[in-house]
């Protein structure tokens, strides 16, 4: 069969492969112990659920929804914002519900990206925005996060020659993979930049709500002039255990968000309109499960630095997202790291170099394992690392 060019040039998608790298072990008989997916295992709060089977009942509901979504549910997400943020949206132009923060992100790319165009894509960072980039027939250039530069892009060191042909800039904080947090200020720059180099900006935060010791992430949409420049995609997935649920959203440029609306609608048919209930009831019902949520993953979160730093790999203690960044000991690969780890004691962990060139020399452990196998799985790595030294 022949296969279209951008399928053929589509690498399997991460976590497909780690996925089915577990099932074969678990196939065989063997006990998997993942750190490798970040996929909360606490189940969504029980008022999102009671709600979503409310919503589930009414016949109203199992009709075609609208592409926009229910006009409750963008007033719910601009309410929320302006709560969380203290940022105003107009909920008919500046909020559009998705199908997950996923299915928006790389949609955007068909938007605004056309053959010839550039995308500067955060490396590491999660594969979605370059993959996205490439099915449009653009060409994403790479900005490294490096650890001396705390995991921000280095604005300054892009080339002329690259920031003429760039139309769009992605960002992602807290960040997937590093853990890293941005500030205000930092925002602040990025808008200058676009400013600058007539550049649309797109934000990634799905973490902000998973965060400890007290820190408060920042949204970009706090920034002057963000809004004039780009849009932020938000998620369900991470603050509300929702993942399984399929809804996030984007807010943010009027203009930038109508264009999604007209891609959308001519190839997806809405959001299940009972999901979208249980939404809004995740956005307007008590927040307590929020920091309920983030008191176990600190918890775990100082459980796995206490291990790293006992068998000697590097890490440092995120003050948000749900992933711990570690450096690997030299003479590995990140991917020789994870499949001896994987091969020798059934715990699996993400390679870094999965998420670019400059995530090499690190793994990621996800901090979405129950508390009874996460212990279990460090006891293994420590027995593991022990043997090697
Ligand atoms: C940085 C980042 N953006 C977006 C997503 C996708 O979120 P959603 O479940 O809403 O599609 C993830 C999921 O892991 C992520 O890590």
């Amino acid at each position: 069969m022949k296969f279209a060019r951008r399928i053929e040039n589509l690498p399997p998608y991460l976590f497909v492969e780690i996925s089915k790298k577990i099932a074969e072990k678990k196939a065989k008989g063997e006990e998997v112990i993942s750190f490798a997916i970040g996929d909360p295992d606490i189940p969504t709060p029980p008022h999102i659920i009671e709600k979503l089977c409310q919503s589930a009942h009414d016949p109203s509901n199992h009709r075609y929804p609208e592409s926009d979504s229910l006009p409750e549910l963008r007033r719910a997400v601009a309410e929320w914002y302006q709560k969380r943020f203290d940022v105003s949206f107009d909920p008919g132009k500046e909020v559009l519900p998705l199908l997950g923060a996923k299915e928006g992100i790389a949609h955007i790319a068909f938007c605004f990206i056309d053959p010839g165009d550039v995308v500067l894509v955060p490396d590491p960072g999660y594969p979605v925005y370059s993959i996205g980039t490439m099915l449009a027939g653009g060409t994403s250039y790479f900005l490294p996060l490096k650890k001396e530069k705390d995991f921000l892009p280095d604005l300054d060191s892009i080339p002329d020659g690259v920031l003429k042909k760039a139309r769009l800039l992605w960002m992602n904080y807290p960040n997937n993979p590093t853990g890293a947090v941005a500030s205000l200020d930092f925002f602040r720059k990025v808008v200058k930049f676009a400013d600058r180099h007539d550049l649309l900006v797109c934000h990634d935060g799905p973490y902000t709500e998973v965060a400890f010791d007290g820190y408060q992430p920042v949204s970009f949409m706090q920034a002057e002039g963000a809004r004039e420049r780009g849009v932020e995609f938000h998620s369900f997935s991470k603050s509300y255990n929702m993942t399984g649920w399929r809804i996030g959203m984007v807010v943010g440029n009027a203009t930038m968000i109508g264009a999604l609306k007209t891609l959308k609608s001519n190839i997806d048919s809405g959001i299940p309109q009972a999901i979208q209930y249980a939404a809004i009831e995740a956005l307007t019902g008590s927040q307590d499960c929020i920091s309920e949520h983030n008191v176990v993953y600190q918890k775990r979160r100082d459980l796995v630095m206490e291990t790293l730093d006992r068998i000697g790999l590097e890490a440092t203690a995120p003050k948000a997202s749900l992933y711990i960044w570690a450096k690997i000991p030299a003479g590995y690969t990140s991917v020789e790291f994870t499949a001896d780890l994987l091969e020798q004691v059934g715990v699996a962990v993400t390679p870094g170099v999965g998420y670019g060139q400059n995530g090499e020399g690190y793994v990621r452990l996800s901090l979405t394992i129950p508390d009874a196998l996460l212990v279990k799985g460090l006891s293994q790595i420590t027995g593991w690392r022990n043997t090697q030294r």
